[in-house]
């Protein structure tokens, strides 16, 4: 059973009331929501891209029946799904970004590199354009500053002249031809802590999704949601993301609309990091909308 990342922290800091609609952006594999429901909150709002993870969701979260409504879709467009089920000022809303677990070791969505699968990386495969697509048409340049923003390898012009001599002479076939590419174009010999494939692969998969572009609209439309006193928490994993969320924050607290309550993110402690490999590099803030 997958294992929600910080779970006691997000139900203490975002539901102390457990009164009012709460919004699990990222629902997943419904650790989470899980947890927020048997807090016992009211009514939950469960939204993901992927329909495989929600159907997961869907099945964990069956006991508690009619308080938990399920949407397929961005959470970029968290105002238009509020808007169309009828929530009103909202409570509470998480997301705990990325990609799960099962995303990641199932090798036919194309995000592994230890293993072969698709050249895909899409969350919403019934929409967007999978990797191979993206690969088929991009410039060198536009690889490399992709590789380079997204995943912030020093080799990303090497990693990219690689990638795309590959896909030229048709060796391009799957994930792992893919990372093999990577690894050749990062060019280190030698035991090394992390797969140097890491980083571009992260990359990779932020491009696909547009991941960075999505929380920040996100966090507007959140933070618009949210009512008096409403919390906002999300989880993130790298830090892109993490700055934006710092920031974002910071930016309301100065202006008085938001109260930090985390100056500082929420690790994991030394038990659940050493219980939870995936817990080692999230990162927790959540915000409070001032009345
Ligand atoms: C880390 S997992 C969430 C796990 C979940 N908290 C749990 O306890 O099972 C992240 C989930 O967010 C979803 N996701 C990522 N970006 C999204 C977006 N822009 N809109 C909706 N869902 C998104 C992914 O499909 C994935 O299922």
């Amino acid at each position: 059973m997958h294992e929600p990342v910080l779970a006691g922290e997000v139900v203490a800091m975002l539901a102390p009331h457990r009164t009012g609609t709460y919004v699990d952006a990222t629902v997943g594999l419904g650790g989470h929501a899980a947890a927020i429901l048997a807090a016992g909150v009211e009514r939950l709002v469960g939204i993901d891209r992927d329909e495989t993870a929600l159907a997961e969701a869907r099945q964990r979260l069956a006991e508690y029946g009619g308080r938990v409504t399920f949407v397929h879709d961005d959470f970029r467009h968290l105002a238009a799904i509020l808007d169309a089920h009828g929530a009103g000022p909202v409570a509470g809303i998480l997301a705990d970004l990325g990609v799960s677990s099962m995303q990641l070791d199932e090798a036919d969505r194309g995000f592994s590199f230890r293993q072969a699968g698709p050249l895909d990386m899409r969350m919403d495969r019934s929409r967007g354009l999978p990797l191979a697509a993206r690969l088929a048409e991009v410039d060198e340049t536009t690889l490399a500053d992709v590789i380079w923003r997204y995943g912030e390898e020093r080799r990303s012009r090497r990693v990219a002249r690689a990638i795309l001599a590959a896909r030229d002479r048709g060796a391009l076939t799957d994930t792992a031809a893919l990372a093999t590419e990577v690894r050749r174009g990062v060019g280190q010999r030698g035991w090394q802590r992390i797969d140097p494939a890491t980083r571009t692969f992260q990359a990779l998969r932020i491009w696909v999704n547009d991941e960075l572009g999505a929380i920040e609209t996100f966090i507007d439309a959140a933070w618009t949601a949210l009512g008096p006193g409403g919390r906002l928490a999300i989880i993130a994993f790298h830090s892109l993301e993490d700055r934006l969320v710092k920031q974002a924050f910071r930016a309301r607290a100065a202006s008085g609309a938001a109260a930090l309550l985390t100056r500082r993110p929420v690790v994991a402690g030394p038990e659940e990091q050493a219980r939870n490999p995936r817990s080692r590099s999230a990162r927790l803030r959540v915000a409070e909308k001032v009345a």
